[in-house]
């Protein structure tokens, strides 16, 4: 892959945000050049075989989910956290037949697991982890919520790497090819403590009967705006180095998935910079992890070269992303009263006259949960969890002596 190297990057304490990085060609022949970075296939599918890909569903398509599993390359191995409707339709039993069909067809490591699942609410409350249970002790609906299941399910595999994928994505080109930007960015890391987020180049829309290639969605332009303005009024330089806040395509390393807090639901993508900004920022009030502030957290923002084409979830599913997200920022430490105010000032639509945005739910670092316990209360026991490992490795290796 050929890929521009950030030209600047923004420091705010232990966090280093790298600018915007277009990839030039997903294929490349070695070429160097100062301004652009050259990684050969074999170096990404090093990183392919670290990663897995969780991908969160909820009452999708299934034609569309089963494009979205077959475009992901086989080196990675797949987590797929259902909420789908389970009483009228068994959905999440077509999902799961989708899943078993593409094992058998290509010896693919993939699992699934239904959120709702009373052994998965149990296996977290055995970990002492009820943060994210409702009060039968299932598991809330929410895709943060079903995003922390896949990352614990990630990491009993032993996987490094960590990327979400959503299900609903109409070209699985371009899912494929999310997941080599992913890899891309592990390449390019220094730190173990780092995350790749996707900037879509576009998203169409039809207007007027016509496809219009949208750069910005109404969403992310305001999270993206509201972000740097905190990084602004808290280093006085301004800047506009964010441009991923509501990222749902992106991947992180497991050494940090396990020391983030998550924000519930469509939150956790904008919060992911919050709690970095307040836990690790310059005004941190104090260093919780030396080896993360020696390290660094990187943040790599790659613009894909593929367009995005979703399902439109509706007016009413965005009004709350925004209000989830501009709500993360409104109660950020580092929020002073100039951003709240700015802040309301963009959700005066949203709000009550007075009303204050309310606080997300919040839930702590996963890193002290043993994965493997975890997965293995869910083995032999749970009626909606499935485990299909990797069947061609063996011949792969072979091939390889
Ligand atoms: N497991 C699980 N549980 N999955 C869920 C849930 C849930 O409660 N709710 C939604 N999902 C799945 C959807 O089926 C889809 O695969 C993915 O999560 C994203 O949900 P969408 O409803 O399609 O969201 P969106 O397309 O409007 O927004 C996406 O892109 C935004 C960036 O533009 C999301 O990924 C956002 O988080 C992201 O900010």
């Amino acid at each position: 892959m050929l890929i521009e190297i950030p030209r600047r990057t923004e420091i705010f304490g232990s966090v280093e945000i790298n600018e915007l990085q277009r990839v030039l060609k997903l294929d490349s022949g070695g070429f160097t050049n100062p301004r652009v970075k050259d990684i050969p296939f074999e170096e990404l599918k090093k990183v392919l075989r670290r990663l897995a890909i969780v991908i969160p569903v909820k009452d999708e398509s299934t034609q569309l989910l089963d494009g979205v599993l077959r475009s992901i390359p086989f080196d990675c191995s797949i987590i797929v956290v259902s909420n789908s409707e389970r009483d009228k339709h068994d959905l999440y039993k077509m999902e799961k037949d989708i899943i078993t069909k593409l094992h058998d067809l290509t010896q693919q490591e993939i699992l699934g697991i239904h959120q709702k699942d009373p052994d998965l609410g149990f296996a977290f409350y055995e970990a002492g982890y009820d943060y994210l249970l409702d009060k039968d002790n299932l598991v809330r609906d929410g895709k943060s919520e079903g995003m922390i299941a896949g990352m614990l399910l990630a990491k009993s595999l032993g996987k490094d790497f960590i990327g979400f994928a959503d299900a609903d994505n109409y070209v699985p080109g371009s899912v494929r090819e999310y997941v080599l930007d992913y890899a891309a960015g592990f390449c390019m890391s220094n730190s173990p403590y780092s995350m790749v987020r996707l900037h879509w180049r576009y998203k169409p829309k039809v207007v007027e009967d016509r496809l219009y290639f949208k750069r910005w969605g109404r969403v992310s332009e305001s999270t993206n705006k509201y972000l740097n303005l905190l990084l602004s009024t808290n280093t006085r330089f301004e800047t506009g180095v964010v441009l991923t806040g509501n990222a749902g395509e992106h991947a992180l390393t497991a050494k940090l998935a396990d020391i983030m807090s998550f924000s519930t639901d469509f939150s956790i993508e904008p919060y992911h910079f919050v709690y970095l900004f307040d836990v690790f920022g310059q005004k941190a009030k104090e260093i919780l992890d030396l080896d993360v502030a020696s390290s660094g957290i990187e943040i790599f923002q790659i613009e894909t070269l593929n367009p995005h084409i979703h399902e439109e979830k509706g007016e009413k599913h965005i009004k709350n992303m925004l209000l989830s997200s501009l709500s993360t920022i409104y109660h950020s430490d580092l929020c002073n009263d100039y951003v709240k105010s700015k802040v309301l000032d963009e959700l005066k639509e949203l709000l009550e006259t007075g009303e204050m945005p309310g606080e997300n739910i919040v839930m702590p670092p996963i890193g002290r949960i043993d994965a493997n316990k975890f997965t293995k209360l869910l083995e032999g026991q749970s009626e909606t969890f499935v485990k299909f490992e990797q069947g061609a490795i063996e011949r792969e290796v072979e091939n390889e002596e």
